[in-house]
């Protein structure tokens, strides 16, 4: 569907144009396929591949939500998750090999890993803010905007990728990764913010750990992350709660009992699903 980049050592690049899937060059300032499409380099460092004229903005968080969702990752709520991540990445890739963030959001997880792993990390996002603040990390990774319905990357150039708390789009993930490739999920494990849920609720329900669909990958392995968070803040505490979907769908007494709470115990469970390419299977 796509060309694949032609390996030039260390140097080869993975971005294809979205208008006519060549290869992306880098010129100082711009992206370039042969065919002249030429993409701007913003001063942040990312690169804009969404070839809609709609900004992703309009869609998903606003810039405030983004905001909070940040500060809030950065004081390492989640940090037992990005560890987690990384490791299973460090186990299924090498040094040098390409990792890519998939719905990147502001980057926490990519800077989490590319700051601890030597590899080549990419990550992307339909949100130009998001991505912008992700590419304000100084992480050592390259970020662009882009769709994940069209993602512009090479067949079969990633190692590992990652997507967390995003759209899922099996046949996109099962063609950019390799064939001894794997790609990784997250889905709330059970008793995922069920301290947070008893707060909302008078009767809180645990989590059916339901599963993506994923036709042509094949999970080969599930690796759960728990933990326990103590938010000491209202802030934080708002800040976990706009992160939620229970966020868009709380009586007004929950989140009346939610607004006086100075303090908030909860479990984290997160389960980390491992997906190879299907061999054979038609994306
Ligand atoms: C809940 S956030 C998760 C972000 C990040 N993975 C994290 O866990 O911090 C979901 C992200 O998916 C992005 N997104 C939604 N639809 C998308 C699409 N069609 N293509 C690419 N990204 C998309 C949103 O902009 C948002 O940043
Ligand atoms: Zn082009």
């Amino acid at each position: 569907m796509y060309n694949v980049t032609e390996p030039d050592g260390d140097n080869m690049d993975i971005m294809i144009c979205p208008v006519c899937g060549q290869a992306l060059e880098r010129e100082n300032r711009i992206r370039r396929c042969e065919n002249r499409h030429s993409y701007d380099i913003a001063k942040e460092g990312y690169v804009n591949l969404l070839s809609a004229r709609r900004s992703g903005d309009a869609m998903g968080d606003n810039r405030e939500m983004a905001l909070s969702r940040r500060d809030f990752l950065n004081k390492g709520y989640y940090q037992p998750l990005a560890q987690a991540v990384t490791d299973c990445l460090s186990e299924y890739s090498s040094d040098g090999d390409v990792v890519l963030d998939i719905c990147c959001g502001e980057g926490y997880y990519t800077a989490y890993a590319a700051e601890r792993l030597d590899r080549r990390f990419y990550g992307f996002d339909l949100s130009k803010n998001m991505v912008r603040l992700a590419a304000k990390r100084k992480a050592p990774a390259e970020f662009f905007v882009a769709n994940i319905a069209s993602i512009p990357i090479a067949d079969s150039s990633v190692k590992a990728a990652f997507h967390l708390f995003a759209p899922f789009n099996a046949a996109q993930f099962g063609r950019i990764i390799s064939d001894d490739g794997v790609i990784l999920t997250a889905i709330p494990g059970r008793d995922h913010l069920y301290g947070l849920k008893e707060i909302l609720y008078d009767s809180p329900y645990r989590n059916d750990e339901q599963e993506p669909q994923a036709e042509g990958l094949t999970a080969i392995r599930r690796i759960r992350v728990r933990g326990e968070i103590t938010l000491n803040s209202r802030e934080d505490i708002q800040a976990l709660f706009q992160m939620t979907p229970y966020y868009y769908h709380t009586p007004s007494q929950g989140m009346a009992r939610l607004d006086t709470l100075e303090k908030l115990s909860t479990p984290i469970e997160f389960v980390i699903i491992v997906y190879k390419k299907q061999q054979g299977a038609t994306l």
